[in-house]
């Protein structure tokens, strides 16, 4: 791609075929130190520790995501209509032993417009001015929505400091980028840890229903994480300004789900801040005491690198960015990512080993509980206890906290496999116009939403339900944006994604350039010769048409 682009200047497009197997040596096009200038390793932080300097974290990224191609890209996949693009490459333009080929070629027509332009500054610039004239954008800042949810409900209209309130973050990122767009399915960067806890979640909720500890657990999952950590400075930035449910006073310890997927044996690892576990008052030894003594009698153990390893890129530099908070983040890999595909379209099912037996209906896929899902489970079964036991819970009841392995292979299958199964269809939430929450006071603490349900056996209706929780969603926009408008922050992640127009692409075949010059040539000369017989023939009509002359005195 890189000779392409600093190449002749005659490449109009590339069409890219993605291989079916994923390449063997490993492919990222991300940084080799992701966020490297957003999170808390700076200049001023600690020397040392800036730029990735004690460990590169991804080793394999070439930083082809962050190259500018002016010409489009394409990528396809390995499907029928490629074999369709192929076959007429192959017949068309390969020369009979290596000769130049003859015409007619194979063409083929990229339409990809972008309307941004130059940098996020500038293009946020004009769309100000156009707002004016004519409200049409020519780039969005790129956002989404974070989602938290708490074991107890807090009232999500009161904000600022809760009086009496700690809590202790399970935190872990949502979504995941790739050089293209719209197929960045994250399978190790980000499905691998929200699956974790999300299944943690579900262990811990009968537990903190009957014997809630004394304090909070707030499970927050954010978005954008890839892009200089849009959802978590957003957070941060909110709790820090009164603009959220809780502040950051109320924040007890941080724990964050990272990359998970990808153990080898039995060993994950349990990175810390080494800056801040300096101040004696930020107690994360007990934190991490508490994580390896849930791993017993579990096929988990919880290993600590060396103490003088920083954090890997992670959520949790956002909050230490703000303030000192002990906290710590859970990862399959030392030092360096294990996954060889971060952030690049092949991180699929295949990168997390997700196989099923072939002769498996959809269903039975499904239900099939693969080795990847018992590992997350237990993974989720130890991060459920300890956040249990870091919340003050009671160790009595930690016997009863037991991630499932089947919520967790469904999980896998839904987001990694076929999101379009039978039971993402019946938790799928839909409007209900009877659907209207009298009482004022209660979405203070819930949310409500109706889900579609499943169709009992001897009906085609479905029956849906309504769910109630304490789930919310909260906006995860970077604050440069809406909050303050600096468009070239260095604190805040300016990213923002260009307008288009359509995407789409043609195949045809192209006569050669003599052949299209003697076309043009004959028309033109049909066209003139047809102009002078024209008028030789207007010119001359009262010779060729005289016998049609009527007398003037002729009547009819
Ligand atoms: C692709 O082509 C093969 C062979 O021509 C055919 O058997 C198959 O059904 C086609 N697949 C699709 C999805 O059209
Ligand atoms: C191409 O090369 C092969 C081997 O050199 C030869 O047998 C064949 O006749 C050639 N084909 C044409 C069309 O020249
Ligand atoms: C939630 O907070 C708002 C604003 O402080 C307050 O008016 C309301 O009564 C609270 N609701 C509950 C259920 O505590
Ligand atoms: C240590 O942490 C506490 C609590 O966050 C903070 O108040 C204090 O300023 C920190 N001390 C140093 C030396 O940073
Ligand atoms: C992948 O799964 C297969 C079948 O379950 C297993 O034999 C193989 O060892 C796994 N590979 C890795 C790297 O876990
Ligand atoms: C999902 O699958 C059902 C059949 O199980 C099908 O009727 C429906 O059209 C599919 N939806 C989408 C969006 O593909
Ligand atoms: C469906 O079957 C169940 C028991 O098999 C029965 O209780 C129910 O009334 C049936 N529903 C309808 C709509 O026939």
């Amino acid at each position: 791609m890189m000779k392409l682009k600093n190449g002749t200047g005659r490449v109009a497009g590339a069409a890219v075929v993605v291989s079916k197997t994923n390449p063997a040596e490993g492919f990222s096009p991300h940084t080799k130190c992701p966020n490297e200038n957003t999170g808390v390793y700076s200049e001023s932080y600690d020397p040392t520790m800036a730029h990735c300097n004690v460990t590169v974290w991804n080793p394999l990224g070439n930083g082809l995501s962050y190259e500018e191609f002016d010409f489009p890209i394409f990528s396809l996949n390995d499907d029928n209509d490629t074999e369709a693009i192929r076959q007429c490459y192959l017949g068309y333009n390969l020369g009979v032993n290596g000769s130049t080929p003859e015409y007619p070629l194979c063409a083929m027509q990229l339409f990809s417009h972008m309307h941004a332009v130059t940098d996020t500054a500038t293009c946020m610039r004009r769309n100000d001015i156009n707002f004016s004239i004519n409200p049409e954008m020519v780039c969005d800042p790129l956002g989404d929505y974070n989602v938290w949810g708490s074991t107890k409900p807090l009232n999500n209209t009161a904000k600022g400091h809760k009086e009496g309130e700690s809590m202790v973050i399970a935190a872990t990122r949502l979504d995941s980028r790739s050089f293209f767009w719209d197929v960045a399915p994250g399978a190790e960067s980000a499905v691998s840890g929200f699956v974790t806890l999300l299944a943690a979640a579900h262990a811990l909720h009968n537990v903190t229903q009957e014997a809630h500890p004394p304090r909070t657990i707030l499970y927050t999952f954010f978005q954008g994480e890839a892009f200089d950590y849009i959802g978590s400075s957003r957070m941060v930035y909110e709790m820090d300004h009164k603009q959220f449910a809780i502040d950051l006073d109320n924040v007890h310890s941080v724990v964050e789900i990272g990359q998970v997927g990808l153990r080898s044996s039995s060993e994950l690892w349990v990175h810390s801040d080494p800056v801040s576990r300096r101040n004696n008052s930020i107690n994360v030894s007990s934190l991490i005491d508490t994580l390896k003594s849930a791993a017993m009698n579990l096929n988990v153990t919880m290993s600590v690198p060396s103490f003088s390893q920083p954090l890997p890129p992670s959520s949790f530099q956002r909050f230490l960015r703000a303030r000192p908070i002990p906290g710590v983040v859970i990862a399959d890999h030392q030092s360096a990512f294990s996954n060889r595909y971060y952030e690049s379209i092949y991180d699929k099912a295949a990168n997390l080993n997700l196989t099923y037996p072939a002769n498996l209906t959809e269903d039975e896929q499904l239900e099939f509980v693969t080795e990847t899902a018992n590992a997350l489970a237990d993974l989720a079964t130890v991060v459920a206890r300890a956040l249990y036991k870091q919340a003050g819970g009671a160790d009595a009841q930690l016997i009863n906290i037991k991630a499932e392995p089947k919520i967790v292979t469904q999980m896998l299958y839904g987001f990694l496999v076929r999101s379009n199964n039978t039971w993402f269809q019946a938790l799928i939430s839909y409007f209900k116009d009877s659907l209207i929450i009298k009482p004022s006071s209660l979405p203070q603490l819930y949310s409500y939403v109706w889900v579609q349900g499943v169709a009992s056996p001897n009906s085609t209706e479905r029956q849906g339900f309504c769910v109630r929780s304490s789930v919310r969603l909260s906006k995860a926009v970077s604050p440069a944006f809406d909050l303050l408008q600096e468009y070239s922050s260095k604190d805040y992640s300016t990213w923002t994604e260009s307008r288009w127009k359509f995407i789409k692409a043609r195949i045809f075949l192209v006569a050669s350039h003599d052949l299209e010059m003697l076309t043009l040539g004959v028309g033109v000369g049909i066209l003139l010769s047809s102009l002078l017989l024209t008028y030789i023939i207007s010119s001359k009509a009262d010779i060729l048409f005289s016998s049609g002359r009527e007398p003037a005195n002729a009547t009819y």
